[in-house]
């Protein structure tokens, strides 16, 4: 048995204000939650997209999986064609699903499978649980709610039969099981999963958010990073963006700000997002004596634009000298400054090293951070 599935994401979004399915969602554009969820489940054996014209050659860079990745049309109707169109001939269930919807559970797609399989043609759905009102000019009715169903994708077909469902479909049709109801089949509705929501305004992807915050959602990274002493008079002592005038300054090809850049680098592992090195190689004239403040500012856009906030930081610094903690205030506020985050979210601790070792005979200065990030809008 072989099941290929559609992912469409040739919309424009217009109600969203924008391409949704390119809207980041915790670490990844929306359109990679469906399309991770169907590669991953072990009855779908391929997974196409179908992609706005202009963004087919980004599309096929950032999913090498896809069975295609081809341009969808005028309306979800033209789009479906296209998509199916490009599916297998040898298959023998076709799934077609939005890419607004994030979240179908793998129960649902095997529920859809199954149904299809047995009746042509199935959808998830929900029981309508809120009484329905019809709103008219001559008044607002109450309508018998018994047998309404909302419906949402994938919704599954048997090959031959989707197919001539759309050839024989004149216009458009508002889903697809109303293509193979128009030819005489009798579709399957099956129990869909509540929080396979569609984003459909922006309120909707708050909702997403909340949603994907849940379990593997939230993240947590470890950042470390150390620096000898230097000998050169004229370099001073920079941790947290604090200058620390009259202290022996760190070697490095930055201001050696050991701490902003051991959480630098929590923030991007968090995110999966590379480190320091990847981002600001020292190699790089740019960045010789560059204030640390750049790369944590940095790290906080890219996290941002993947769709990650930062919901706190914690710093452990380990050196013998100077005192850091009469300074704690100044730089816990300088980095909740950077990141856009409440003072309270960031905290701070500093140790000496009982005088073991290279920090303990004061050769320089280590730093220890751990950020904890969450989904956020993203844009
Ligand atoms: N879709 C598509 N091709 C189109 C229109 C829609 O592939 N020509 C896809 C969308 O990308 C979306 C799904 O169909 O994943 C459901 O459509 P909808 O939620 O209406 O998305 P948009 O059409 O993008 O939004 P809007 O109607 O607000 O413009
Ligand atoms: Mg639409």
């Amino acid at each position: 048995m072989k099941v290929a599935a559609v992912v469409l994401a040739a919309g424009s979004g217009t109600r969203f204000g924008g391409d949704k399915a390119r809207a980041a969602l915790a670490g990844r554009p929306l359109w990679r939650w469906s399309f991770d969820a169907l590669r991953a489940h072990p009855r779908v054996d391929l997974v196409g997209l179908v992609v706005p014209g202009p963004a087919v050659a980004e599309y096929r860079e950032e999913a090498p999986q896809a069975a295609f990745v081809v341009a969808g049309g005028q309306d979800r109707t033209a789009s479906v064609r296209i998509g199916l169109a490009n599916t297998p001939d040898d298959c023998d269930v076709v799934l077609l699903h939005d890419a607004a919807r994030p979240f179908p559970s793998e129960a649902t797609i095997d529920r859809v499978i199954d149904a299809a399989l047995r009746s042509g043609a199935a959808a998830p759905g929900l029981p309508v649980t809120d009484t329905v009102k019809r709103v008219a000019e001559d008044g607002v009715r109450t309508v018998d709610r018994d047998g309404l169903w909302t419906v949402q994708t994938p919704q599954g077909f048997r090959r031959e039969l989707l197919v001539l469902a759309y050839e024989s479909l004149r216009g458009s049709a508002t889903d697809d099981l109303a293509a193979a109801e128009a030819i005489g089949c009798v579709p399957e509705i099956v129990p869909g999963n509540p929080d396979n929501l569609k984003i459909t305004h922006p309120a909707d992807l708050e909702l997403a958010r909340r949603l994907a915050a849940s379990g593997p959602g939230i993240r947590t990274g470890l950042g470390y990073d150390i620096h000898r002493f230097s000998s050169d008079p004229d370099r001073c002592l920079v941790l947290g963006g604090v200058r620390f005038e009259g202290s022996p300054g760190l070697d490095g090809h930055s201001d050696a700000d050991a701490l902003m850049h051991a959480v630098t680098d929590a923030l991007l592992g968090a995110a999966s997002l590379g480190d320091i090195g990847v981002h600001f190689p020292n190699t790089d004239p740019r960045w010789r004596n560059a204030p640390s403040e750049v790369f944590l500012a940095r790290a906080g856009e890219l996290l941002k634009e993947s769709g990650w906030s930062v919901w706190n930081i914690d710093v452990a610094l380990v050196a013998e000298r100077p005192k850091v903690v009469p300074r704690s205030a100044e730089i816990r506020a300088n980095l909740a400054r950077i990141l856009g985050i409440p003072e309270d979210r960031v905290g701070l601790k500093a140790t000496t090293n009982e005088r073991l070792g290279a920090i303990g005979r004061g050769e320089g200065i280590a730093c220890f951070a751990v950020a904890t990030i969450g989904p956020c809008h993203g844009g």
